[in-house]
């Protein structure tokens, strides 16, 4: 399928020669909101990327701005909120400089996203073979009959028994992990660089979320697309990710790939994150300890850290001194942690 139409998309043929493999790289992104107590940064230079093959988990409290920030920077960010700074390059094309058209055109060609909840992203009055059939047609030169054929074939790849037969049923007769498999198919179905799966098993019971999990792995597989998980289940992370973006008021605060993140964290929010959500991973019965505090007001961040009222290592220039996203010391280990050397093991300050 990715194959058949790749040559439709010149502009991204290039990045198959490239020697790089980064298929979309998020640049000092910056998305603001006026409200009525004023500006407030709801993404705040955040940089990241992602390679083809690759899973990128995104991580961090409700509100820190992680599904913010890809829709920002697929162009779909709610109308309120303005881009200010920064490039979304996919593929080498700046979306933010892109017309709606050609944004148009490069979502779900070239990124797509999958959202929680199936049941609000499908249509309830069509069938799912029709959405599907619908969303083929909109950008192939195909008719009917092979769009029929081909949402067939996707439901096949998204492991729904019977494929054929399933067409013809509505979003209602499929159980919540069948709706998240059709989105999943549809998201696919144009064969995208990279799929963003914003929480895509919160609605779903456990072991439907390892098949949504091990499907999304299966399909990053075998099409070499990149992936963007974002999730608040950490045990997702530890089996699927190979790097991981931790968000905190709207910026990244730690960036690694996901074993020395696991076993050499190097933020006080990533230490904590570790200790307050269960992870699948661990032996049952962990003591769990929540974060202390709120995350702060993104209408009146602190001066400093925006983490310091929260944080157990905090020192009298922390609230002073804004720290910036450096690395720790790898470069492929970025934190925003003024003393990250006390996590380090070695105790030094700096
Ligand atoms: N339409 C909007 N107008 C103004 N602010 C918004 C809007 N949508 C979201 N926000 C704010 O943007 C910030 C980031 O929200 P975002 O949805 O990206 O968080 P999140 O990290 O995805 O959280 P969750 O884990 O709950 O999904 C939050 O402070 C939120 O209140
Ligand atoms: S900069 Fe200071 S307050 Fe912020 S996380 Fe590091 S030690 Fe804590
Ligand atoms: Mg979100």
């Amino acid at each position: 399928m990715t194959n058949a139409i790749a040559d439709t998309r010149p502009e991204l043929a290039v990045a198959t020669q490239t020697a790089t493999d980064v298929v979309l790289d998020v640049r000092g992104l910056v998305t603001e909101v006026q409200t009525p107590r004023g500006s407030a940064r709801l993404v705040d230079n955040v940089s990241l990327s992602v390679s083809a093959g690759r899973t990128l988990a995104v991580v961090g409290e409700s509100g820190s701005g992680k599904t913010m920030t890809f829709l920002s920077a697929l162009g779909i960010a709610p109308p309120a909120v303005r881009v200010t700074a920064g490039q979304a390059l996919l593929a080498g094309q700046d979306l933010l400089a892109s017309t709606p058209e050609q944004l148009r055109t490069l979502r779900g060609t070239a990124v797509s996203m999958v959202f929680q909840d199936p049941l609000t992203a499908l249509n309830p009055v069509f069938t799912v073979g029709s959405q599907i059939s619908e969303v083929l047609r909109a950008h192939l030169p195909i008719g009917p009959r092979e769009a029929r054929e081909r949402a067939v074939a996707l439901l096949e790849r998204v492991h729904i028994p019977s494929p054929a037969r399933r067409l013809d049923d509505y979003p209602h007769q499929f159980s919540g992990g069948m709706r998240q498999r059709v989105l999943i198919a549809m998201a696919i179905a144009l064969g995208p660089r990279v799929l963003i799966a914003d929480e895509p098993t919160t609605a779903l019971d456990v072991t439907v979320q390892a098949q949504i999990l091990e499907l999304l792995t299966q399909l990053r597989e075998e099409s070499g697309m990149a992936l963007v998980l974002i999730t608040h289940d950490l045990g997702l992370v530890a089996r699927h990710a190979d790097e991981v973006a931790v968000f905190y008021a709207g910026r990244i605060v730690e960036r690694a790939a996901v074993d020395p993140l696991f076993t050499e964290p190097r933020h006080p929010y990533t230490t904590s994150l570790f200790r307050s959500i269960p992870r699948l991973d661990e032996t049952p019965g962990t003591k769990l300890t929540p974060i202390s505090g709120q995350p702060p007001n993104l209408t009146n961040l602190p001066r400093g850290c925006a983490f310091a009222a929260r944080c157990d290592m905090r020192a009298d220039d922390c609230s002073v001194r804004r720290p910036e996203l450096v690395p720790a010391p790898d470069p492929d280990h970025l934190s925003a942690c003024l003393y990250w050397q006390r996590l380090s093991g070695d105790g030094g300050l700096p």
